[in-house]
Parts: structure tokens; sequence; C-alpha cells
């Protein structure tokens, strides 16, 4: 479970405070789906990266799997990044002089996997993403879709918890984004993955088990609230 308790965060700049997080409490189970909407500054980044262990607090606690991440220091932050969670932004962060499968064991390499287990398992989850046969290619080689897919790839290499989604489909178009969506749903399904994905798009929301909106930093609707969605009940 994944836990925020009156989470803050300020950032002063010029003298003025910007409340990027003004006291947001909520709980996602494990296993759930969730999407994190709001408008254009409200806090959707600035809470995933606190939840991911990007970022600290200025004040509050995100607790997962009971820990507090807040109490944990630099190294274990990072280890906490590197084996329980799956990032996925919008822009694709993958290393332009890599191949697809270099991109994806990247993650792996950083734990000191040994290069052919390493190899295996990019291989596999390559394959998993439908990119079985684009492993060698630089991401400039790559579509959009492929480019994300690799994303994905990379994000599920290490076997995380979860898996945080920032507007993974906002630089594809609508049918690519359809089909990374859904095989974010599938790998929700099938692996019990917790998916955790910032959306504009009510098309990508309704798909998801519950919803939260974020307004002014602040959790709509009450601190807690989760919006059950009526679509994802119904499969
Ligand atoms: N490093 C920073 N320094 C100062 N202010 C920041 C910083 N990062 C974010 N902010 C401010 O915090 C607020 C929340 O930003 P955040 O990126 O979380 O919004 P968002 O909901 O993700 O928006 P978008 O939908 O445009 O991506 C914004 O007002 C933003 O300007
Ligand atoms: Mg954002």
């Amino acid at each position: 479970m994944i836990e925020t308790r009156d989470l803050r965060k300020t950032y002063t700049m010029g003298g003025e405070q910007i409340h990027a997080l003004d006291g947001v409490s909520l709980r996602i189970e494990d296993g759930d789906s969730v999407a994190i909407l709001g408008p254009s500054g409200s806090g959707k980044s600035t809470l995933m990266h606190l939840v991911g262990g990007l970022d600290s607090p200025t004040s509050g606690q995100v607790v997962v799997a009971g820990q507090d991440l807040t109490s944990l220091g630099p190294a274990e932050l990072a280890r906490y990044r590197n084996e329980k969670v799956g990032f996925i932004f919008q822009s694709f962060y993958l290393q332009s002089h890599l191949t697809a499968v270099e991109n994806v064991e990247l993650p792996l390499k950083i734990r000191g996997m040994a290069r052919r287990e390493r190899r295996r398992i990019a291989h596999a989850k390559l394959e998993s993403v439908g990119l079985a046969d684009r492993v060698s290619h630089r991401p400039q080689e790559l579509s959009g879709g492929q480019r994300q897919r690799v994303c994905v790839a990379r994000a599920l290499a290490g076997d995380p918890r979860f898996l945080l989604a920032d507007e993974p489909t906002g630089n594809l178009d609508s049918k690519t984004g359809k089909e990374i969506m859904r095989l974010f749903m599938d790998l929700n399904r099938e692996s019990g993955l917790t998916l955790i994905v910032v959306t504009h798009d009510p098309e990508i929301a309704i798909q998801t088990h519950s919803s939260i909106r974020l307004r002014d930093g602040k959790v709509e609707a009450g601190a807690g609230n989760v919006v059950h969605n009526a679509a994802g009940d119904a499969e």
C-alpha cells in the first residue's frame, strides 16, 4: 500500500511561496490502478516525484509498504527507486547511444546483475511489449510508440511493485496511446502491478479502477477521496 500523509511541497521563488502540494493525504492499495487528474500546475508531477522517491517533501510522509520514505537516506532512497518503482514519463529519456536492449538492462546493470542474466531479462521484457524484432535499434531508429514501449520494458525490467507513469501517452497519437494504456492495464490485471498514471485524457482515466483529482495542490472533494470508476469496476 502507498499512503501519503498531509504531504506538502513548497517552493520559494523570488520571495514568493508556491504550494505545489498543500496537504495531500491518500491511500492506494496494492494492485490498484489509479488515474491522477487535474489542471496544469495542480501538483500531479510533484506528487509522482515524491511517491517515487525522486524528491523529498517539505513536510508530511510517503509510506510505502509500511516504510516511511522521508526516513530513508540517499542510498536507501536510490535503492527504493531502483527496486520498487518503475517510472514512465511523457518524454522518453532513453539513452540515445544505447540500443533498445541496452536501455532496458540499464537498471539491472546499476543493481550489479551479471551481463548474461540482465540481457536475458531485457530481451524477455522487450518481447512482452511486442518489440522482440527491435532489440538492436537505437531510440532514433524507433517510432514514438515503440520508444515508449522500450520505456515500459525498462520500467518493468526490475520487477517493480508499482508503475508511476506521468502523462505516458502525451507525445503519442491516440491509437498508440491506447495501445500503451492497454499494455498497462494488462500488466495491472495479470501481474497485479499497482499502476498510477497521470493523464489529461478522460478516455485514459476511465480505464483505471479509480481516480484522484488534484486542484491547487489539494485532493479535490476532500482528503483521501478516491472516486471509483464505473468502467474500471465493470471489468
Ligand atoms: N522546481 C520547481 N520550482 C518552483 N516551482 C515549481 C517547481 N516544480 C513545480 N513547481 C510549481 O509547482 C506547481 C505544481 O507543479 P507540477 O509540475 O506538479 O504540476 P502538474 O500538475 O504536473 O502540471 P502539468 O499538468 O502542467 O504537468 C506549479 O505551479 C509549478 O509551477
Ligand atoms: Mg506534470
